[in-house]
C-alpha cells in the first residue's frame, strides 16, 4: 500500500494519537542523578561549567536527594571530592570518606531511592588516574584490591548497586568474589564496560577535581573508533558476574548502545555524561536552542537506541516534564 491509500499523517495528527503510537516512554523512574558529594561543611559549590550542579555538603546531599526522590527520579549515583588525596586513593576506600558517611545518611531518609556507588581511585588519587602508578603507568593488577574494598566500603554503607568506572581488567570478578565473600551476595554490579576515552567528560573533571596530573586515559578507557571491542568488553564482564553493563558516553555511542542490546539481551544503562549535559545548558543560555526541549530530546533517543536507565545531569530539570503534555 502507498500513497494516497497509506497516510502516515494520519497518526500524527492529534496529542492523542501521537501519544498512543509513541514507541519510547521516558520516566524519572529510568534516570539516575549524580551528585557530587564534599568534605567539609560548605553546603554547595558551584561547578562553574556545569549550571545547576554544585559540589554538595553530606547534609545538602540528603536534601538533594530527597528533592529527586520526591520527584520520582529512580535513583542517584555519588562521585565523592575527599579532604585530602594519596598516591593509592585511600580515602576511597575509607570507611568514614565522605561517600560512605553520605551512603549512610541518605539511606536513614530516604530509604526508597536507589543508591548507585561509582567504584573508582581518580577522584581520590593525588595523581589523578584510576589506578595505582607504577613506573609511569597504571598498573592494572594492583588497582583490584583497592577497587574491592572500595566496593565492599560502599556496599556496607548502604549502597545498593555497585558501579566501577575504572576500566581496570578484571575487576567486575574481583569485586564480585569480595562481595560475596562479605556476604552481600544480593548487591549488583552495574559495569562501566564500554567506557570510551571522551572529550565529554571535561566537566565533571572540573567537578570531581580528577583531571589526571601526567598523561590521559588512553591506556585504559576505549578508543572512541571501535565498536566490536566493546561488545568483547560486555561479554567479559557479564562472565565475571555484572548485573547491569553501561556504555559511556551516550550521545555519540547510540550505535554501541543498540548493538549491546541486541547482542546480550541484558539491562543496559547509558551515561548521558557531563560534556553532553554542558553543550546543551551553554546553548540554551545563549538562546541558541530550547535547553528543555533538547534534552528531552537527547534522553528519548538514548532510551530509544535501547538504554533501560540513563545516568544524566538532566534528571532534576525533565523529571517534572515528563508524563505530562507533550513539548
Ligand atoms: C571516574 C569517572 C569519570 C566519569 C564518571 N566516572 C571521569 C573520567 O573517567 O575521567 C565521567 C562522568 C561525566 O563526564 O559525567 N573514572
Amino acid at each position: 500500500m502507498t500513497f494516497p491509500t497509506t497516510r502516515m499523517r494520519r497518526l500524527r495528527a492529534t496529542p492523542a494519537l501521537r501519544a498512543m503510537t509513541r514507541e519510547t516512554a521516558l520516566e524519572p523512574a529510568d534516570l539516575v542523578a549524580p551528585l557530587f558529594v564534599a568534605h567539609g561543611d560548605t553546603a554547595r559549590r558551584p561547578i562553574a561549567s556545569m549550571p545547576g550542579h554544585a559540589q554538595l555538603s553530606v547534609a545538602e546531599t540528603v536534601r538533594e536527594a530527597k528533592t529527586l526522590a520526591a520527584m520520582g527520579v529512580g535513583g542517584v549515583i555519588l562521585f565523592g571530592i575527599p579532604k585530602s588525596k594519596d598516591a593509592t586513593g585511600s580515602e576511597a576506600y575509607a570507611e568514614d570518606g565522605v561517600v560512605p558517611r553520605a551512603l549512610r545518611a541518605i539511606k536513614e531518609s530516604v530509604p526508597e531511592l536507589l543508591l548507585w556507588a561509582d567504584v573508582c581511585l581518580c577522584e581520590y588519587t593525588d595523581h589523578g588516574h584510576c589506578g595505582v602508578v607504577v613506573d609511569g603507568r597504571v598498573d592494572n593488577d594492583r588497582t583490584l584490591p583497592l577497587l574491592a574494598r572500595a566496593a565492599v566500603t560502599y556496599a556496607r554503607a548502604g549502597a545498593d548497586l555497585i558501579a566501577p568506572s575504572d576500566m581496570m581488567d578484571g575487576r567486575v570478578g574481583r569485586i564480585r568474589g569480595a562481595l560475596d565473600e562479605a556476604g552481600l551476595t544480593d548487591t549488583p554490579i552495574v559495569a562501566y564496560s564500554a567506557k570510551y576515552a571522551s572529550a565529554f567528560y571535561g566537566p565533571f573533571r572540573e567537578a570531581a577535581e580528577s583531571a589526571p596530573q601526567f598523561g590521559d586515559r588512553r591506556g585504559y578507557q576505549m578508543d572512541p573508533a571501535n565498536g566490536d571491542e566493546a561488545l568483547r568488553e560486555v561479554a567479559l564482564d557479564l562472565d565475571e558476574g555484572a548485573d547491569m553493563v553501561m556504555v559511556k558516553p551516550a550521545l555519540p555511542y547510540l550505535d554501541v548502545i543498540r548493538r549491546v542490546k541486541d547482542r546480550f539481551g541484558v539491562p543496559v544503562a547509558a551515561y548521558n555524561v557531563s560534556g553532553e549535559y554542558s553543550m546543551i545548558r551553554a546553548a540554551a543560555e545563549r538562546g541558541w536552542l530550547d535547553g528543555d526541549r533538547a534534552a528531552l530530546e537527547v534522553l528519548t533517543a538514548i532510551r530509544r537506541a535501547g538504554a533501560d536507565v540513563i545516568l544524566t545531569y538532566h534528571a532534576k530539570e525533565v523529571a517534572p516534564l515528563l508524563g505530562g503534555e507533550e513539548r
